[in-house]
């Protein structure tokens, strides 16, 4: 079986063909500005500005025609509306010109779903990313969120920090950078209650000592990535406790990490359960993701009226 997965929940528009066990493509283009953020409407923009030419790289990446596809998937939230509502046209258009089944697909849980495809069972699945920091586990048979930030993403976080201290966007990379320079550890706020998380109070505070002028940046940075990283292994450590599973995958654009996989690697090892990261293209949002968790779906026996795939607040 062949899916076609469309991803375009906020910047990053994405198409990605797989089978069961393959990608057979997975092309992306983001949308970035030297400052960061996202303005939804350019955002969906850009997506309808693309869907074509992204749609024709990864048939030719995978070496097939539209016609070979078996079910269109896309993702159909949490998102930003105007990037979902071109995503939804544009899987809709394609299944009524060609008669595919299509299935809408929850962006989060398509994060986790795709290490499945690597052999993993049954995971905790941290999702960390600009816009979503969750932790997010099948519990009797639906997808529970157990704790997620109150505010802010991690990436976001990052991404803003980065900015007050006047490096570009994306920040992540250049914070982790920073913080391998980093010599001593500075208290910052720290807020986990229960499986939820804060990051907002963290950043205030960093951005705080750094107009101060009285600490070292790197220093700053490895405290800021200390600091949220332990809160972001605290709660997941919790989920993985109340759940019992033994299985703890990262996904997500803040996956590319080294310190939060090393910190992640040894609360796992510690527990004596495996951890996961899939490669970084299928971690990112992506439309591979979409893709296989669309053909997932259908195979389970998931089927949507074209009539159903407008953006529908069921389904996010
Ligand atoms: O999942 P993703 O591609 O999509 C969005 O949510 O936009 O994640 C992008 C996020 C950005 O916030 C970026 O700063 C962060 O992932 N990121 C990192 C690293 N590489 C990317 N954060 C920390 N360390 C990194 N090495």
């Amino acid at each position: 079986m062949i899916a076609l997965g469309i991803e375009g929940t906020a910047h990053t528009l994405g198409i990605g063909i797989v089978t069961e066990d393959k990608v057979l493509a997975n092309v992306f283009h983001t949308l970035t500005t030297e400052k960061g953020g996202i303005h939804p409407k350019e955002a969906a923009e850009h997506h309808a500005k693309l869907m074509k030419p992204l749609l024709k790289k990864a048939l030719q990446k995978a070496g097939i025609s539209i016609e070979d596809v078996d079910v269109i998937a896309f993702s159909q939230g949490p998102g930003l509306g105007p990037c979902l509502r071109v995503v939804a046209t544009a899987a809709r258009a394609l299944a009524i010109k060609y008669g595919k089944p299509i299935v809408g697909v929850n962006h989060c849980i398509a994060h986790v779903e795709i290490t499945k495809m690597f052999g993993v069972k049954d995971p905790v699945g941290l999702y960390v990313s600009g816009g979503n920091t969750q932790v997010l586990a099948l519990e009797g048979g639906r997808y529970r969120v157990f704790g997620e930030t109150l505010d802010i993403g991690i990436g976001n976080a990052l991404d803003t920090f980065a900015r007050e201290i006047g490096l570009g966007f994306p920040g992540g990379p250049k914070i982790e950078k920073l913080a391998q320079k980093g010599e001593r550890y500075i208290e910052l706020p720290y807020a986990v209650k229960g499986m939820d998380l804060s990051f907002s109070g963290l950043l205030t505070e960093a951005v705080r000592k750094f107009k101060s002028g009285k600490y070292r940046i790197e220093d700053i940075a490895y405290s800021f990535q200390e600091t949220a990283f332990a809160a972001l292994v605290e709660v997941t450590e919790r989920a993985v406790a109340h759940t019992e599973k033994e299985e703890v995958v990262l996904v997500g654009g803040v996956a590319a990490n080294n310190r939060l996989r090393e910190m992640l690697k040894i609360m796992t090892e510690d527990r004596g359960i495996k951890f996961f990261v899939p490669p970084y293209d299928l971690c990112r949002d992506n439309g591979a993701m979409i893709a296989y968790t669309g053909l997932l779906m259908y195979k389970a026996g998931v089927r949507f009226k074209i009539e159903d795939t407008i953006v529908n607040q069921k389904f996010r």
